[in-house]
């Protein structure tokens, strides 16, 4: 599939985004294991999120769908996931694989998991030493460092105190879940915050949790009781939209009820240092999660530095930040960002690669990207190399660009954002994104 891009001079409208993909595997999950019925409401039904409820049913949990987005897992229990049948197939999912890896290592038999071309090729020796460390047992390619990954639990697991390498919610996850099934504490360190959406929830299914600055604490031998799961709307969708919002001539976008938890909030931070114009109303609140309204309106952007703490906060809003980046009065540099080499794609390479065909004066960084704004970018044809982000994000910089861009292979887009391109049309009032075979 390709998407023909036409620019736009306007934007404007209220919309919501699809639920937040991190809450939403968080909520499959911790209902599975959960006593009792979990009830979640606005889960994401993209491809990633999906296959996480496939693979919890083919551990035995019952997932019953009564609507879009709506969904029962009447969970298993702590002690209750059977071993499964067949492979677990995670797709695209990094989270779906390493989360599930974290909850596997607690289970007292084998379950093997593999994943796309692209996950295939992301590295799970990080989620894999610790949880070895911890008792349990992997056997995979690359040493067990690579899907195809066989792992077989153990129970109890012992307890742990681990300082990750790298500030990654994923390894903070699964090490969090297979605590749950330890002989003691699990402890986990990590050298910057990344997103708490775990200990948020976990907190509220009953877990004993305590934080203490950058330290996570578990403490097993309470069971996990089923709750009700409004899965807010997701921040990192709602990223394309709103950067459209300021970007285009005449622009005023409201994306509703999205996740604005601080820890996943760090674009707002930037765009506001950016001069970005951003309204925040309708403050609620659903399972621990914040939730607003956000509306940008066009605005003269100027240059950025993005590094350090704020990586984490924003970690999957960087491409479409560079297109940001781009239409910038003077220079946007990107440090301590190596993280997104290992993503669904190597985001730091393709971006550099894509924008540059745009007409966008870009260099990359080992750990960044250099990024000169106010050249007009020009409509190309470009790719996605199947990076659902990548494509949303030059989709953008087709709307702001000179000419027709057409942006290949944008399936992908399905893993995160199903209706992604009717989101862009509705908010433009024609169709200037037009998906083709
Ligand atoms: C996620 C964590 C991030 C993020 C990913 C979702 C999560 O990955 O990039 O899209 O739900 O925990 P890392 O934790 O590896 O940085």
């Amino acid at each position: 599939m390709r998407i023909r891009v036409r620019p736009v001079t306007r934007l404007a409208g209220t919309i919501e985004v699809p639920g937040d993909k991190s809450v939403s595997h968080r909520a499959a999950l911790l209902g599975a294991v959960a006593s009792g019925r979990t009830e979640i409401t606005g889960y994401l039904e993209g491809e990633d999120c999906l296959n996480t409820l496939r693979s919890v049913e083919k551990l035995g949990v019952l997932v019953t769908r009564k609507g879009p987005g709506h969904y029962l897992v009447d969970g298993a229990g702590l002690l209750g996931l059977r071993e499964p049948e067949d492979v677990l197939d995670c797709g695209n999912s990094g989270t779906g694989a390493r989360l599930l890896l974290g909850l596997l290592a607690g289970q007292p038999f084998w379950t093997f998991l593999t994943g796309d071309a692209s996950l295939r090729r992301r590295p799970m020796k990080r989620v894999a030493e610790p949880l070895a460390a911890m008792g349990a047992t992997f056997v995979g390619r690359q040493d067990g460092g690579r899907l195809p990954l066989g792992v077989r639990g153990a129970r109890p697991l012992r307890a742990y105190v681990y300082a990750s390498p790298v500030a990654s919610a994923q390894i903070k996850t699964a090490l969090l879940l297979a605590g749950l099934w330890a002989d003691g504490p699990v402890s986990v360190t990590e050298p910057a915050q990344s997103r708490d959406h775990t200990e948020r929830m976990l907190a509220g299914f009953g877990a004993r949790l305590s934080v203490d600055g950058r330290t996570v604490t578990i403490t097993p031998g309470r069971e996990l009781r089923g709750q009700a799961v409004a899965v807010p709307g997701d921040i990192s969708s709602a990223a394309f939209l709103l950067v459209a919002g300021a970007l285009v001539a005449d622009g005023r976008v409201t994306v509703a009820r999205v996740g604005s938890n601080p820890t996943r909030a760090g674009l707002l931070d930037v765009l506001a240092s950016m001069g970005a114009r951003i309204e925040r109303g309708g403050e609620s609140s659903a399972v621990g999660e914040p939730v607003t309204d956000l509306t940008t309106a066009s605005t003269a952007l100027r240059g950025a530095h993005i590094g350090g703490e704020l990586i984490p906060r924003l970690i999957d809003e960087v491409p479409i930040l560079a297109v940001a980046a781009c239409a910038a009065a003077g220079r946007t540099r990107i440090t301590d960002a190596a993280e997104l080499r290992v993503k669904e794609s190597d985001r730091i390479g393709a971006i550099a690669a894509e924008l540059a065909r745009m007409g966008a004066r870009v260099a990359e960084r080992p750990d960044g990207l250099d990024i000169e704004g106010g050249a007009r970018l020009r409509g190309a044809t470009v790719g996605s190399g199947g990076d659902h982000r990548m494509a949303m994000a030059l989709v953008v910089a087709g709307l702001i660009a000179e000419g027709e861009t057409v942006v290949e292979d944008t399936a992908c887009i399905n893993t995160s954002y199903p209706g992604f391109v009717a989101a862009v049309n509705s908010l433009a009032g024609r169709v200037c994104a037009e998906e083709l075979p």
